[in-house]
């Protein structure tokens, strides 16, 4: 791959930023200083040191969202502010969402250059559990959570799979649950509650697959994924 790619790739500036960079020798290839930005490095081989420090290339990036409610779940919108938009320019290059929250859904949401793993995460054959924790307005029996817990008709061909469902308080009219479904229907979750009579009044969402939303991240913040999430994400 080209120079200036890989270093761009490693966030290291803007490909402008980095070409200038490169004429100006401060980049060496095995040792070398390499000024042109087209020369061509083999990452797997090569040591690229830039200002002063070997680098090891990366090709793949993740990184957990803590979403706010009022930005879309999309790389690009004409009128709102989308969940990329809360990141850095030279971070968010090709990064892109991991399946969809609602605007009004906040919690854990994976950002990746990926494909292959997104795709996996999302396939319907592979049941990725994801947790939320709903506040619901309207009356709830156990044999609601009952219904809900075995699968619920919400007018696809299909009742939903089964799902986890736990109480976690409950007063007049009002009630919060926390649900884990291993589907990914449009939704699906504020459908789920409607079928039992329901309304989602507030959605988060706490955990997919083997990550959990770091709750020291405010709404809106995010952070790299540490080894240990990127080697259990990759195990999926
Ligand atoms: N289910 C919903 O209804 N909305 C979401 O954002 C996620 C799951």
């Amino acid at each position: 791959m080209r120079l200036d790619k890989y270093l761009a790739d490693l966030q290291l500036g803007t490909r402008s930023q980095l070409r200038t960079y490169i004429r100006k020798g401060r980049v060496t290839v095995n040792g070398r200083p390499v000024t042109q930005p087209e020369y061509q490095v083999d990452e797997g081989k090569d040591t690229v040191v830039y200002a002063g420090e070997t680098l090891t290339y990366r090709k793949y990036r993740y990184y957990m969202l803590h979403k706010p409610a009022g930005v879309v779940t999309a790389s690009r919108d004409r009128h709102d502010k989308t969940v990329l938009d809360l990141l850095p320019a030279a971070l968010r290059r090709d990064l892109f969402p991991v399946g969809r929250l609602d605007k009004d859904t906040e919690g854990l949401l994976l950002l990746t250059n990926n494909g292959e793993l997104a795709h996996c995460l999302l396939a319907p054959k592979k049941h990725v559990r994801k947790t939320y924790y709903a506040e619901c307005s309207g009356a709830v029996s156990p044999a609601d959570l009952e219904r809900l817990a075995h699968g619920v008709d919400i007018g696809d061909d299909t009742p939903t799979r089964p799902a986890e469902v736990r109480l976690i308080s409950r007063t007049q009219g009002q009630y919060c649950i926390e649900i884990s479904i291993t589907e990914g229907r449009y939704h699906q979750i504020k459908r789920m509650i409607a079928a039992i009579g329901g309304t989602v009044t507030y959605l988060k969402r706490l955990t997919m697959g083997p990550l959990s939303l770091d709750e020291s991240l405010a709404r809106g913040q995010y952070r790299a994924l540490t080894a240990q999430e990127e080697a259990m994400l990759t195990d999926t």
